[in-house]
């Protein structure tokens, strides 16, 4: 007879005591799902290197979020591709641009559903950088602030209930913030990512969305993957600016990020699963190599063991089937 006193196995011997001491758990109600819309009517346009994801129209999007609202997703994040691209993004202000036309169609086919409007001006410069640029290409801070600003409370008065500005300036919250605010829209929330890496897993987003850098990369405004102070203090100064909801992009690679910043803050923490993760997890199912309902719902709960409470995926729609054949 072993003298051995602790037995982890004891507690792994059945599914259902395997169940019992399961510590994290995933739910429909974890998930923000991300949509493409482009202007026209009836389209479902596949992308390429996002299996199973579209660009989608106004009215098939509408058709497509409110099966996801259904199946109880709370919210989706909605991305536009743009008739015309200018060097400001004139058209992310347009109150008939993409994002206002299809917010509202939304909004009137399925009033409760939470609609994130991804704030970024990258889809719609000719540049495809996230702001407005000097002769020497520099993407300038302050004025960019401004038209972020503009463009959300156009967004919001169409009928968004989150604000998300993606594009990493100095000061993008207080200044979202504050144009809402002085537009009567105190009740608008804002989701800040807040931790946003210059990741090289946005690359099929990239096909998805239109909208590659034309020239250079991201890395004067994203963060450099190699660090993590520095993320405590893009955090630290989003807090201070009023935001509601904090985000850590990419996800997989930076759950070490995702941990700290919900041991340091009390606020809601979302964490993005971006397009790269997405596709590399469907590669290797297509070659046979991994087994994708079993990989990517580990994905998904690593991330919020991690310590995200909510998680914006392009599998949300799959993982809530599989949650419940399970
Ligand atoms: C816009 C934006 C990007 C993503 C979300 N918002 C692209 C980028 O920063 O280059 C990436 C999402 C994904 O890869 O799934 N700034």
């Amino acid at each position: 007879m072993n003298d051995l006193i602790f037995r982890p196995r004891r507690l792994r011997r059945t599914p259902l005591l395997r169940r019992m001491v399961q510590e994290t758990s995933l739910d429909a109600a974890d998930f923000i799902y991300p949509l493409f819309v482009r202007h026209g009517s009836g389209l479902q346009i596949p992308i390429r290197s996002m299996p199973g994801q579209c660009q989608w129209s106004p009215d098939t999007l509408v058709v497509e979020a409110s099966r996801a609202f259904d199946e109880g997703i709370p919210a989706v994040i909605l991305f536009g591709i743009p008739e015309t691209k200018d060097a400001c993004g004139s058209e992310n202000w347009n109150p008939e641009g993409i994002i206002p036309t299809t917010i509202r169609a939304l909004k009137k086919a399925c009033p409760e559903l939470l609609v994130i409007s991804d704030m970024c001006f990258c889809e719609y410069t000719d540049h495809g950088h996230c702001g407005v640029l000097d002769e020497a290409g520099y993407l300038l801070n302050d004025p960019t602030l401004e038209l972020l600003g503009k463009a959300s409370v156009v967004h919001a008065e169409a009928g968004a209930d989150i604000i998300a500005p993606s594009g990493m300036m100095d000061g993008m919250i207080g200044a979202i913030r504050g144009a809402l605010d002085s537009a009567g829209l105190v009740n608008t929330v804002t989701m800040s990512y807040a931790a946003k890496y210059a990741s090289g897993f946005y690359g099929p987003f990239r096909d998805a969305a239109e909208s590659p850098p034309q020239f250079g990369d991201r890395g004067q405004y994203q963060m450099d993957p190699a660090n993590r102070r520095e993320a405590l203090r893009e955090v630290a100064l989003d807090v201070e600016q009023g935001a509601d909801i904090l985000m850590v992009k990419p996800a997989l690679a930076y759950l070490d990020i995702i941990r700290e910043v919900r041991d340091a803050y009390e606020l809601p923490l979302a964490a993005y699963q971006v397009s790269g993760e997405y596709a590399m997890l469907h590669a290797a199912a297509q070659n046979g190599w991994i087994d994708l309902q079993r990989c990517a719902l580990e994905s998904l709960v690593s991330i919020k063991r991690a310590g995200a409470d909510m998680i914006l995926t392009y599998f949300a729609r799959d993982a809530v089937r599989w949650l419940a054949e399970r």
